[in-house]
Parts: structure tokens; C-alpha cells; sequence
């Protein structure tokens, strides 16, 4: 079975790009690039020995997917390519939903030109907004905060009028929590250029030394420690969601959403004194104003997932913060 994977050289793509050649599918990866690099497949390569399709190409260019198709029996696809920061899409909503939207339109286009009519798709715990109850449920009301998760919003929708449009559609939306971790070889993880938003990549930075003081983003919310909760999920566990998800789509027709989520809600601050704990590193913190937008509390119900596709996360807390560390100080060594 050949699965191809737009966005398979970034952070989630990576990752279960490994899985699904671990499990035996065969990987064709489209990605331009924009947001990560070409060694990427290598490391892929490297820790599964096996190789890898690369098409260096935009998912906008529906040429270019159609040479991709033709040059390969494609049996199913996981989409994760898209633009994904919450703070850049609110100064920058058009180009938001020109590249998300576009993007997935040309590929499911394409996708029904070729026949191929399975897919899952990256979608995340922000298409939930801010949740009345916890732990959050696949049928909570859906609403969203920025342009970011609007597009995801909208994908969803597009993809369940397709679905209903023509029920030979097979789709899965996986609606991720808060990602963190790296595979264990140390060879691909995450680690973006420049001041990061979220939380993680800013612990590590602080860790490396290339930022001096967290800022913990308010600690009154009404949470055990006032830091904000959230369900941090190792990416590995993710990973293994998607190949769970792809086997279901080549199984069943329909059209699902599922969390990928822990089920468990750690603070900032747990997060900071496990990193610190597990990684016997200091991180300097300061607390500052709440972010806006931000909410006290958002973790999963992940039974739904457990129940259809035989998925649970197994990863705890120590591993994420080991294996996010263990990436960053393999990086010059590779
Ligand atoms: C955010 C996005 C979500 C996106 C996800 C990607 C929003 C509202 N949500 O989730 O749509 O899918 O990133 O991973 O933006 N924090 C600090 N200091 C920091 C950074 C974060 O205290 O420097 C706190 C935040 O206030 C929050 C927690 O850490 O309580 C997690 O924040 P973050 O990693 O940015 O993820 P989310 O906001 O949950």
C-alpha cells in the first residue's frame, strides 16, 4: 500500500512518515519546503531503512500532483501541509486561507480525478474554541478563535460535503492537542528558527541557552497551579494514530472526526519542573500577562479513538520532555 504524505518533512509529517514505513506502507512525500529541510528524508531513510519518494513541489500546484499520481498508485493520503502559526495567521488572514484552503482543494480535486478517495486529515483541539466542559468530546459545539483554525474549520466542513456528496469518500479527521517530543534516535524532531510561540520550543530554547526566561503566560487561571492546562501528547503516539487512522479509511467508508489526544492535562509549570527534572537543566521563568485568546483548560476524551481505530497514546510526560531535549542537543552531530 503506497500512502502519499503532503507535508512529510515537517514536525508530524516526519513522524509518521517513520510509522507508516515501519508498519509497511510504502511513503511518498510532497512538501516545497517552506517550513522545513530536505535532509528530513534521509533521516527518515536513516532510522527506518527504507526509502522514501520525494516530490519537491507546492500542494497549490495541481500539475504537479498529477504527475505525482500518475507516476505512482497512490492508495490513500494524509494531508498536513499548511500554513500553522495562530499569531501569523491574524496578521496575515488572506494568506491563511489562500494557502490552507487552496492547497486542500487542489489535492482533493486531483484526488477525485485519480479515483483516490481516502484521506486523513490534520486538523486540530482548536477547532473546539473554548469549551464549555472537560474532557473535550468529538461532538462538542465547533468554534474557532483565529484564521489559523478557521481554515481548519472550513476543511472540515469541505471534507464532510464531500463525503455526503459521494460516499465512496474515506476520511478521518484527526484533531490533534499539543504535540511535543522527538523520535528517540534524536535525528528529526522540532525546532523552529527564531522566538517560537509555543511552549516547548521556547523551554528548549532556554535550555540551549539561546533565550534567557520563559515567560509563563499567567498564572491565575482556574487550573491546580494557575498555569494554563493543556493535553501534550508525545509526537510518536500521534504518529501511530495516523497509520491506525489510515488503516480504518482503506477498511470503512465514512467520514469521522477523532481526538488525539493523552486525556491527561498538565500545567505549564508541570511541564517546566519535568523538563527541568528529567533533563537535569535549569529554566529560568517569569510570570507574565495571560496571552489572549488563551483558555485555562483544554484536554481530550481520547475513548472515541480508542474505540474505532484501537489507538491510545502510551507515552508519558518524562518521555516528551527526554526525546524533545535529546533532538536538540543531537542537532550538530547529525
Ligand atoms: C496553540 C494554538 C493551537 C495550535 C497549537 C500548535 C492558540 C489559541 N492555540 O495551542 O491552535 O494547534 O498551538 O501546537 O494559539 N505558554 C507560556 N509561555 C510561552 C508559550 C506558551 O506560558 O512562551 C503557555 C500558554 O499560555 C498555554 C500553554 O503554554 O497555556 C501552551 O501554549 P502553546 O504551546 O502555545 O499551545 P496552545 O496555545 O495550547
Amino acid at each position: 500500500m503506497k500512502i502519499l504524505v503532503t507535508g512529510g518533512t515537517g514536525f508530524i509529517g516526519s513522524h509518521t512518515c517513520v510509522e507508516l514505513l515501519d508498519a509497511g506502507y510504502e511513503v511518498v512525500i510532497i512538501d516545497n519546503l517552506s517550513n522545513s529541510k530536505k535532509e528530513v528524508v534521509s533521516y527518515i531513510e536513516r532510522i527506518t531503512g527504507k526509502k522514501v519518494s520525494f516530490y519537491e513541489n507546492d500542494v497549490c500546484d495541481k500539475d504537479a500532483l498529477r504527475k505525482i499520481f500518475n507516476e505512482n498508485n497512490i492508495d490513500a493520503v494524509i494531508h498536513f501541509a499548511g500554513y500553522k502559526a495562530v499569531g501569523e495567521s491574524v496578521l496575515k488572514p488572506l494568506m491563511y486561507y489562500r494557502n490552507n484552503l487552496d492547497s486542500t482543494l487542489s489535492l482533493l480535486e486531483v484526488m477525485d480525478e485519480f479515483k483516490v478517495k481516502k484521506i486523513a486529515f490534520s486538523s486540530s483541539a482548536t477547532v473546539y474554541g473554548k469549551p464549555n466542559s472537560l474532557p473535550i468530546r468529538e461532538d462538542f459545539p465547533l468554534s474557532t478563535t483565529n484564521p489559523y483554525g478557521t481554515t481548519k474549520l472550513i476543511i472540515e466542513g469541505i471534507l464532510r460535503d464531500l463525503y455526503n456528496s459521494d460516499n465512496d469518500w474515506s476520511i478521518a479527521i484527526l484533531r490533534y492537542f499539543n504535540p511535543i517530543g522527538a523520535h528517540s534516535s534524536g535525528l528529526i524532531g522540532e525546532n523552529p528558527n527564531g522566538i517560537p510561540n509555543n511552549l516547548m520550543p521556547y523551554i528548549i530554547k532556554v535550555a540551549t541557552g539561546e533565550l534567557d526566561c520563559l515567560g509563563v503566560f499567567g498564572n491565575d487561571y482556574d487550573t491546580h497551579d494557575g498555569t494554563g492546562v493543556r493535553d501534550y501528547i508525545h509526537v510518536v503516539d500521534l504518529a501511530k494514530g495516523h497509520v491506525k487512522a489510515i488503516k480504518k479509511i482503506l477498511k470503512d467508508n465514512g467520514c469521522d472526526a477523532y481526538n488525539l489526544g493523552t486525556g491527561k492535562g498538565y500545567s505549564v509549570l508541570d511541564l517546566v519542573n519535568t523538563f527541568k527534572k528529567v533533563n537535569d537543566v535549569d529554566i529560568k521563568y517569569q510570570i507574565k500577562e495571560r496571552r489572549k485568546g488563551d483558555i485555562d483548560a483544554c484536554y481530550a476524551d481520547p475513548s472515541y479513538a480508542y474505540e474505532k481505530l484501537g489507538w491510545k497514546a502510551l507515552k508519558d510526560i518524562n518521555e516528551m520532555c527526554k526525546d524533545a531535549y535529546n533532538y536538540v542537543k543531537k542537532e550538530d552531530r547529525k
